[in-house]
């Protein structure tokens, strides 16, 4: 029957979207494997050991910490330098209002929430510079909102 046909379509598509998921991102040698959220009240963010000195941390043998503040038009640290061959968590967090962290070119992309903590971690095999982008309308200035992540 068409309706037969049509689930058929669907499933086919379905599957379509997902190899092509999982394909870009191993293509461009980047994957993403937890996305999670903790709570943290804005006011708390310039004492927070992580953020209020946002960077990058050592934190095993290839295994590192990103702690990311976004604000109004902003993303720090900027660049967000990485080693190849590493794992990385970023922690992301917002001063003022909703803003996005996604990077250019891969499925990583996260809403970042003021008084939340997004999470994500990101494999990096090879040396590849990406850009990062806000994409969440935070004023005026959104489209100017850009950072650099660079995998040395
Ligand atoms: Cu920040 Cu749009």
């Amino acid at each position: 029957t068409y309706e037969k046909l049509w689930l058929v379509a669907a499933l086919v598509l379905i599957v379509g979207f997902i190899a092509t998921i999982t394909y870009g991102s191993v293509g461009l040698g980047i994957s993403m494997i937890d996305d999670s959220e903790e709570t943290l009240s804005p006011d708390e963010i310039n004492d927070d050991e992580r953020f209020g000195e946002p960077r990058v941390e050592q934190v095993g043998e290839n295994e590192y910490e990103a702690y990311v503040v976004a604000q109004t038009f902003i993303f720090q640290p900027d660049p967000i330098e990485v080693p190849a061959n590493s794992r990385v968590t970023f922690y992301v967090t917002s001063r003022d209002v909703i803003h996005g962290f996604a990077v250019v070119g891969t499925n990583t992309n996260t809403m970042v929430i003021p008084g939340e903590v997004s999470t994500l971690t990101v494999e990096f095999d090879e040396p590849d510079e990406y850009g990062i982008v806000c994409n969440e309308y935070c004023g005026d200035f959104h489209h100017t909102m850009e950072g650099q992540l660079t995998v040395v």
